[in-house]
């Protein structure tokens, strides 16, 4: 038996859709754990492309339990589509999701607000550039213990209430931001559709912690499938540039009910560059022409919003406070092949602050803001080889910066990732299979 965390080590878009979909070869139970709708992630095989928002990225092998853990903010009407999708693809037809009945609704004002606060903020220069789904708004909601739950949607009058009762408190705050209030027609248009999603959700949802705990106890292998990443923690991340929810390792425990010591491996994924969507501090940042091409090399537009990413060189700094944040044991490493036909790469081993070197990000983010990024090139390696399964296929100078990434981080990689689909991968050691780690 093991259980398995895969987390985000950047911010997000690491590439964990394809490493989750890779690694559930060998797990029995899926499990997502933190964030809703914000999540956008890719899965490629043989060609063909499916992006997961809510169901857990291991959906494309049949038979696998696939979680939602009571830790996330569900909107079911999105979730209803993607499970419409999944079944039109033969995915999901025996029953295996399952949704925890503690999880949180985003509902319909909780989208309308996220979206008021981001036009204010765009208006003002403080906007966080969210997704718009409705994510903060819900986690307020539930930490001010207001929220609607899954098992809300099947008491009708309790949901009626519950959603009244939210928007009587709502409607001067979105007076306040210039907001149209909606009318008790809207308001009951809400609640009725919500309580019909819960109607065609009911047979996916249930006791998410304890059918874990089972999977766990009976020694199954376990996988928990981390949304956004380290840096877009809620404690820890580059507030208040983050997201609502806690992204770390940590939130897998908290999200499924699940203690800590139940956990035999933490994994977590990073690109060989680094990209960000939305406001906020990234010291290797590349503007113009030279983070456009890494942008159109890398394909980076998100999968949820289409919005461009930020791109720029691997942040070591910030790799370190992720791989310290989550206890990562390895990692993985995804798209080595995107920096393959540039002339010069670069990887930043520490920030100078104030005449001071650091090698993790200092914690105001007004001086990560001023941090000055230290470099070390290395010289483009060309295309790889059409068909890279090992290490040893990788030219020298792309071996140099893997090596380079490992020493400097103090992870070992047990992936590395070098195109979308399953196919092209460099498999070094199984998680599942924690003693046979840090063999290489
Ligand atoms: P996630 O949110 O962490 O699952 O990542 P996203 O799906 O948002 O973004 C990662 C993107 O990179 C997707 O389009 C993947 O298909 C793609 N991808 C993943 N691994 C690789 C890789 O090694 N090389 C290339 N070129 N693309 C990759
Ligand atoms: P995956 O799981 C990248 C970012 C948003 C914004 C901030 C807050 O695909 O890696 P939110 O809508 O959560 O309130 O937005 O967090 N963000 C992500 N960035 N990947 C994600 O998910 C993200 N989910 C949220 O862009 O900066
Ligand atoms: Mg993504």
């Amino acid at each position: 038996m093991s259980v398995v965390i895969v987390v985000g080590a950047q911010w997000g878009d690491e590439g964990k859709g394809k490493v989750v979909d890779l690694f559930t070869e060998r797990a029995d139970t899926v499990v997502r754990y933190g964030g809703g709708a914000n999540a956008g992630h890719t899965l490629v095989i043989d060609g063909k492309k499916l992006v997961t928002h809510l169901v857990p990225s291991g959906v494309c092998h049949p038979g696998k339990s696939c979680v939602l853990g009571d830790g996330m903010v569900i909107d079911p009407q999105t979730l209803l589509e993607e499970l419409a999708d999944c079944q039109a693809r033969g995915l999901l037809a025996r029953g295996e999701l399952l949704v925890g009945l503690g999880a949180h609704v985003i509902l319909p004002y909780h989208k309308l607000i996220d979206g008021l606060r981001e036009d204010r903020g765009a208006t003002k220069g403080n906007a966080i550039g969210t997704t718009r789904r409705g994510i903060g708004p819900a986690y307020e909601a539930k930490a001010g213990r207001r929220g609607v739950r899954m098992r809300d949607l099947y008491k009708r009058d309790r949901l009626r209430d519950l959603v009244r009762a939210n928007m009587d408190e709502l409607v001067p705050l979105i007076v306040h931001l210039g907001g149209t209030v909606p009318g008790t027609a809207e308001i009951d248009s809400w609640i009725e559709a919500a309580y019909v999603a819960g109607q065609k959700l009911a047979p996916h949802t249930g006791d998410a912690g304890r059918h874990v705990a089972r999977a766990i106890a009976e020694g199954r292998h376990v996988l928990f499938e981390g949304a956004q990443g380290c840096l877009l923690d809620l404690d820890h991340g580059t507030y208040p540039y983050v997201t609502s929810s806690s992204t770390i390792a940590a939130g897998a425990c908290q999200s499924a009910g699940v203690g800590p010591t139940q956990i035999d491996a933490v994994v977590g994924i990073t690109k060989a560059y680094a990209t960000r969507v939305g406001a906020g501090p990234f010291p290797t940042e590349l503007h113009g022409e030279a983070g456009d091409k890494l942008r159109v090399a890398g394909g980076e537009f998100g999968s949820t919003t289409g919005r461009p990413r930020r791109c720029g060189w691997l942040d070591l700094p910030a790799l370190r406070m992720g791989v310290r944040l989550s206890g990562m044991q390895s990692l993985a490493l995804t798209k080595l092949d995107v920096l393959a036909d540039l002339p010069e790469v670069a990887v930043c081993t520490a920030y100078e602050v104030d005449g001071r070197e650091l090698d993790e990000p200092p914690i105001d983010p007004d001086d990560i803001e001023r941090a000055k990024p230290i470099f070390t090139k290395f010289p483009g390696w060309g295309p790889l080889p059409t068909v890279t399964r090992e290490i040893s296929d990788l030219p020298p100078t792309a071996k140099a910066f893997v090596e380079t990434i490992e020493r400097m981080s103090g992870v070992q990689f047990c992936l590395i990732s070098v195109g979308p689909d399953r196919m092209q991968t460099i498999r070094l050691h199984d998680p599942f299979e924690p003693s046979r780690q840090a063999t290489r």
